[in-house]
């Protein structure tokens, strides 16, 4: 068994070490995956874009029926009280905080049970940021058919598909698994994708088998910011396949260059399996947003 760190963690309106934190093996994150989750990256202490990840927790409540435990400004203290743990033992470069919720401890039954009280559970980790050698070279993906349920809109505990996906790529040694749904892009295992042709960034539309990454509405931002084209629309494995420059967005990869699909370079020219320069800019941006959108 791997040692467990003794790092703080909340877990139903207490604080205590990681490794000694139990939940009962009723709870329904346990018996049927009935529940949600967020990360949410902090740099250098600040919460970046948190008031995002809180609406989007909120929408995957809703779609549950589970009512908010908290309000605003108790997550907000409880994440703060983490993070402030965490960089007390030595924890000084920039982290994730991991937020839980499940529909909480009842016999089981598939039916949501009444007068339950929700589980919520609190971590705080060292974020492990896409290297320096990632970021010049790129990444290698595989694609794949999306054979995960049709609800990826909520960011569901039960992520047996994406770990499925995921681990499809880990096995040939590539960062992201890249999937197709009826010939058309979702996205992938733990990533939002996006293709840049012709200059402007591609993504695919918002719908219930995506989920809608915090960075979604960020790059639109930052393509406004920068003067780059941005839309939303299907998008077709073969666009994805001729694209001048593929792309990988998510809480910890932030914005990530693909130079290589199922082994073949990625993009056309002298950028062919290199990052390209819609990568660049919209990393530079995203550097500049971070420094000013995190509280
Ligand atoms: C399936 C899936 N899609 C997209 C994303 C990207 O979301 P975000 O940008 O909010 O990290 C994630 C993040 O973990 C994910 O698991």
């Amino acid at each position: 068994m791997q040692t467990l760190p003794d790092t703080l963690c909340y877990l139903n309106g207490e604080y205590g070490p990681l490794r000694d934190a139990k939940v009962s093996v009723l709870d329904r994150g346990f018996i049927f995956g009935d529940g949600i989750y967020e990360v949410v990256p902090a740099y250098a202490g600040r919460l970046f874009r948190f008031d995002e990840h809180l609406a989007r927790l909120n929408r995957s409540l809703t779609k549950l029926r589970i009512a908010n435990p908290h309000s605003r400004e108790e997550w907000l203290e409880r994440c703060r009280t983490l993070l402030a743990a965490l960089a007390g033992k030595g924890g000084t470069g920039d982290q994730l905080l991991y937020i839980q919720i499940t529909r909480g401890v009842a016999l089981r039954d598939h039916v949501f049970p009444t007068d339950v009280e929700p589980t919520v559970f609190m971590m705080c980790s060292a974020m492990k940021p896409a290297t320096p050698e990632q970021r010049h070279a790129g990444v290698a993906c595989i694609t794949a058919r999306d054979f995960r349920w049709e609800r990826g809109d909520i960011k569901s505990i039960s992520l047996l598909g994406n770990v499925l996906a995921r681990q499809m790529s880990a096995d040939k040694g590539a960062t992201e698994t890249i999937m197709f749904r009826n010939g058309l892009l979702t996205e992938a295992a733990a990533s939002n994708v996006w293709v840049v042709h012709e200059g402007a960034v591609l993504g695919p539309p918002k719908s219930e088998h995506v989920l809608e990454g915090i960075r979604y509405d960020l790059i639109r931002e930052l393509c406004e910011e920068v003067g780059i084209a941005y839309n939303l629309r299907p998008i077709a494995e073969a666009d994805v396949l001729s694209a001048d420059e593929v792309l990988l967005s998510s809480a910890t990869k932030e914005i990530l260059p693909v130079t290589s699909l199922d082994g073949a370079p990625v993009g056309h020219g002298a950028l062919r399996g290199k990052p390209g320069p819609v990568y660049a800019r919209l990393f530079e941006a995203y550097q500049r947003a971070k420094a000013t959108q995190s509280i």
